[in-house]
């Protein structure tokens, strides 16, 4: 494992062992920071290449990966800058690390980057898995997200996150051409066995 502040990001980079799993982008929720995902990342999809940076926006002492104005409000000219920039970071990483094109792993605030990578630069990612996910963008953007698979898992008892809001989200994904797979669990926000087990179904199809 690697920790290293080197490019833009702090990130650690875990190689795999099977190079047939593509690597994992892994992006954490807010308060989160970059190993928080990695044992889910080795849980469900073992043998890949993690890639795991931190946000870089602090909310009081908790790092996100973009501004928000109050919960489920986005500053949008943040996001924007903020998912160009990590789309920057990933593709320097790829380079610097010999990465085939990777698929992201997000819960909350990481799933929403994801979610704005998808839309905003679609060639950085191969698909995405988007863990209690909400719509990005007032007016989504379009892209062309023919040929990624998208997973989405929602919590049918998420305060955070409307029913309505990721609904949208899935739409928008699957409009520009995305293939979108949304199960709502019975779950809150926070992470259940049942997603560990359709996140290694999904990442093992
Ligand atoms: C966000 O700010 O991205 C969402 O409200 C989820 C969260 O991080 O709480």
């Amino acid at each position: 494992m690697d920790t290293t502040a080197t490019t833009d990001f702090v990130h650690i980079y875990e190689p795999g062992s099977d190079a047939a799993r593509s690597p994992l982008l892994l992006l954490h929720g807010t308060g989160g920071d970059e190993r928080d995902l990695l044992g889910l990342g080795r849980a469900v999809a073992p043998g890949a290449t993690l890639l795991s940076p931190r946000g870089k926006v602090l909310e009081g002492p908790m790092p996100r990966f973009f501004r928000r104005l109050s919960e489920g409000v986005f500053d949008e000219d943040d996001l924007h800058r903020r998912t160009h920039e990590l789309a920057d970071f990933v593709e320097t990483a790829r380079e610097r690390y010999g990465l085939a094109q990777p698929v992201a792993l997000g819960f909350s605030n990481g799933a929403n980057i994801a979610a704005s990578l998808l839309l905003l630069r679609p060639q950085v990612l191969a698909g995405a898995a988007l863990l209690r996910a909400m719509s990005p963008f007032a007016e989504p953007p379009e892209a062309d997200l023919s040929g990624k698979r998208v997973l989405i898992l929602s919590g049918a008892m998420d305060p955070i996150v409307p029913a309505a809001d990721v609904g949208r989200l899935a739409r928008t994904l699957s409009d520009n051409g995305a293939s979108v797979d949304h199960r709502t669990l019975p779950a809150g926000h926070g992470l259940s066995q049942a997603d560990i087990n359709l996140l290694a179904g999904w990442f093992a199809a």
